[in-house]
């Protein structure tokens, strides 16, 4: 088990845009499994291997409750198909800690991605799967849920933030 460093904004590194994986080997494996086991520790719902400043398209998830048990879902080269029913959701991020704010995002859409091995696969999502997903390729195209504030909200966030730093936090 390793854990990986996460990457706080406004680290640039969390906007660089993510390149596909090509090559399906340990490396990637090993990857895959210290993400798992730095987003269980966080604890999040997701992590994108750019918040731990790898620049591939690779995500890991887990939407699962005490009722479903657990849902590991690994996102290589992600995409999304037939969103539909944007509405309002509360939203939160790892990479920006201690703030969450709401956001429209799909509540519906398919996802078709590769697993781990590289084999491809699809899934219909909705609901906070489909915002993990939505919030999680968002991340590898080098975007942050706090970019689709309002520009009043994105305010109160700054200052907020510039309150913390102030705090030493
Ligand atoms: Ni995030």
């Amino acid at each position: 088990m390793a854990l990986l460093t996460i990457l706080h904004d406004p680290d640039p590194r969390l906007r660089i845009k993510a390149k596909p994986v090509t090559v399906f080997d340990a490396r990637l494996r090993t990857l895959i499994d210290d993400m798992f086991d730095t987003m269980y520790d966080a604890p999040g719902v997701g992590l994108a291997a750019t918040q731990v400043a790898v620049p591939l398209r690779v995500a890991v998830m887990d939407c699962g409750n005490e009722e479903t048990g657990a849902q590991k879902l690994v996102l290589v080269n992600p995409e999304i198909l037939d969103p539909a029913d944007k509405q309002e959701m509360e939203e939160g991020c790892l990479s920006v800690p201690d703030y969450k704010d709401k956001v429209q995002r799909f509540n519906r859409l398919r996802l078709k991605a590769l697993d781990a091995d590289g084999k491809p696969y699809e899934l219909e999502a909705e609901g906070l799967l489909a915002q993990a997903i939505q919030h999680e390729i968002d991340h590898l195209d080098g975007k942050l849920y706090i970019d689709l504030l309002s520009p009043l909200k994105r305010e109160r966030f700054k200052k907020k933030r510039l309150k913390a730093e102030k705090r030493g936090d």
